[in-house]
């Protein structure tokens, strides 16, 4: 009889009990199953045993790997999940006295002139609210007393889905869903007043200052008796805030379809100085923020009686704003993903430990 695979069953147990981590399993694999282990060296042995009892002797040398190898591949799975246990209990008790040396991230700066904004208009009572990118030809246009074949379309040609929807061109195809979502507030009282920021898309030659994808941040107010002085007064309050400086602007007439009357609010190109640059399309100005009392149409396709409200609505162009701020001189860095550039804006004394230390 061939004793020699029952007597290696025996070794191997003894051995593989011995083992306590993943490297020493590792080293009893190679010496049992590897080329030069012990397996194979029965498999030698085969040659000195006598023909009738090659198969019997064979079998159990097999039954002998099988075995082996089935141990080596338990054994490695409880030692794997002990070493992860391990690991998680030693990193469950960090150091917290250790300072922080990763590298914190940065906010995008159109991000930072959002929620700038957003907290100036929370102090004035403006709820912030929030829009799908993706709408369709009634809320983009018709609410917006933009009838189909109506001339103020081409100059706002977008992305159209296959699903007769279509990627908006700009926030105040947010004006009707907010307006109805707010419009309880008048019954009881109360103004219409919101924000909404948001990412919009146009068909666009790209260069310096025109860019097919870009953020605006419209803003409505409706009540009883609401005036043009109302709406001058936010956006001069919102600007001197955003800049902390005075800043020259001018209101000019402007035509959309949605405002009556309508203007364009231009601030002067802080990039140059009201020089001319690349800019601003070298006339020293830039159109920052269209602006205008809500036509009847819209309220009334809102279901609110402009009989008795009235209201203002504004376009703020958010990338505009940070382009000015942060003094951009090309629309292009904001979506070019370069994190050099990108980076720059956010104060990183914001995250810095020891300036909580300190505070
Ligand atoms: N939605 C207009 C645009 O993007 C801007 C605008 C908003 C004009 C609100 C007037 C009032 O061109």
């Amino acid at each position: 009889m061939f004793e020699k695979p029952e007597e290696l069953k025996k070794i191997f147990d003894e051995k593989a009990k011995a083992a306590e981590d993943t490297g020493a399993v590792e080293q009893l694999r190679i010496e049992f199953l590897g080329k030069k282990g012990f397996i194979q060296g029965l498999m030698q042995e085969l040659r000195n045993i006598p023909n009738e009892k090659k198969k019997e002797a064979g079998q159990k040398i097999n039954e002998t790997k099988q075995f082996i190898e089935e141990q080596i591949a338990r054994r490695l799975e409880e030692l794997k999940k002990a070493e992860e246990r391990k690991l998680i209990e030693a990193t469950e008790s960090y150091d917290e006295s250790m300072p922080v040396n990763v590298d914190l991230g940065s906010y995008h700066p159109i991000t930072l002139v959002r929620c700038e904004l957003e907290s100036i208009f929370l102090s004035m009572g403006f709820a912030v609210e929030d829009y799908s990118e993706i709408t369709d030809d009634y809320n983009c246009f018709e609410a917006l007393n933009i009838p189909k074949h109506h001339p103020a379309r081409d100059m706002q040609d977008t992305y159209y889905l296959s699903t007769n929807q279509l990627l908006k061109t700009h926030t105040s195809a947010a004006q009707n869903t907010i307006l109805r979502k707010y419009k309880s507030n008048l019954e009881s009282g109360n103004p219409i007043r919101a924000i909404f920021p948001g990412r919009c898309f146009r068909n666009e030659k790209i260069d310096a200052c025109h860019e097919n994808t870009f953020f605006q941040m419209e803003g409505i107010m409706v009540d009883k008796d609401i005036s043009i002085s109302n709406l001058i007064y936010f956006m001069k309050t919102m600007l001197s805030e955003v800049f902390q400086k005075d800043i020259t602007v001018r209101l000019r007439p402007g035509f959309f379809p949605f405002v009556e009357p309508g203007f364009e609010l231009d601030i002067q190109c802080l990039i140059c100085g009201g020089e001319g640059c690349s800019s601003c399309k070298d006339s020293g100005w830039l159109e920052l923020c269209p602006c205008g009392m809500i036509h009847p149409n819209v309220l009334t396709a809102a279901g609110i009686d402009p009989e008795q409200y009235t209201g203002f609505a504004f376009g703020l162009g958010l990338t505009r704003l940070a382009m000015m701020k942060y003094e951009v001189g090309d629309i292009r860095v904001f979506n070019s993903g370069n994190l050099k550039s990108l980076s720059q804006f956010t104060d990183k004394s914001f995250f810095d430990p020891d300036s909580i230390k300190e505070a």
